[in-house]
């Protein structure tokens, strides 16, 4: 018998515990340009067709930044947007947050819904998403379009302080497209690192700050114990050796599971599962 995907998608049963994470898609208008030796447009369709076939349905998807090639041209969101169709007519709801490549104007415009929903606060990307086992907090460290470096700002640090403070009854993990600067050595990273950890690090129901930016997949801890997560990039890395992929991230009652899922299925990397256990 003959099925149609759409059908296909509706009988997938759904794991609503596990949350696939994509960064760095640096999708562009052009779908044959290639950067760095790799075509964008053909990693994300390989990635997003990969998640479509998971014997189970995620939960959702969720993009932590950087969704356009370079400046965030109309041509590169309406590409993306494209882009998500296999995601959609799978029925995953999908997440968005921004990087220093990406313009938030332009992108609310490609993406109607992202324009009209309405969120925490009007003039950024943000978003708590509920899932049954955690909060994600989505914050938008966009400060300007190819400035490297990525601010949250004084406003949005309120908001997640008060938010946070409002939510404290399930593990809390923030999703920021920069990478802290905890040791003041990264000059593009999270310039308000500082402030965002006075602010996180009290709070002991944040288990993991989630971020890419660097296109590099690495897992460590901080002082206090919450996990810093580097999600590799979908499209190209900066050197000759860091996977090119995505994770899928199966929440626990007290934990985390990651897998790293290479597109390179010989990168030595490819499969390695973490277990990150949340701080008390
Ligand atoms: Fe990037």
């Amino acid at each position: 018998m003959w099925l149609s995907p759409n059908l296909f998608a509706a009988t997938r049963k759904v794991d609503e515990h596990a949350w696939v994470l994509f960064s760095d898609t640096h999708i562009a208008a052009d779908r044959k340009l290639i950067a760095r030796e790799i075509n964008m447009t053909d990693h994300f369709a390989a990635v997003t067709t990969e998640v479509c076939e998971l014997p189970k349905r995620p939960a959702a998807v969720l993009i932590s930044g950087d969704l356009a090639y370079n400046s965030g041209l109309t041509g590169d969101y309406a590409n993306f947007t494209e882009l998500l169709q296999p995601l959609r007519a799978a029925q995953m709801p999908v997440h968005l947050a921004l990087g220093n490549h990406d313009h938030r104007e332009r992108f609310w415009e490609a993406l109607l819904e992202a324009k009209t929903v309405s969120r925490p606060l009007v003039d950024r990307q943000v978003a708590i998403l509920r899932a049954p086992r955690a909060n994600w907090f989505v914050l938008d460290s966009l400060d300007k379009t190819l400035a490297t470096p990525g601010a949250l700002g004084e406003t949005q640090l309120a908001w997640l302080a008060k938010a946070l403070d409002a939510n404290s009854n399930k593990p809390a993990l923030i999703v920021i497209h920069h990478n802290p600067n905890l040791d003041g050595t990264s000059k593009g990273a999270l310039i308000d690192t500082k402030e965002l950890f006075e602010i996180i690090r009290p709070r002991k129901q944040v288990k993991a700050y989630l971020f890419g930016h660097s296109h590099h997949w690495s897992v460590e801890q901080d002082a206090s114990g919450i996990h810093l997560i580097n999600l590799p990039p979908t499209a190209y890395r900066f050197d000759k050796e860091s996977p090119i992929g995505w994770v899928l991230a199966n929440l626990e009652k007290k934990s985390m599971r990651l897998e790293l899922r290479c597109l390179d299925r010989t990168h030595k990397e490819h499969g390695r599962v973490v277990d990150l256990k949340w701080r008390a």
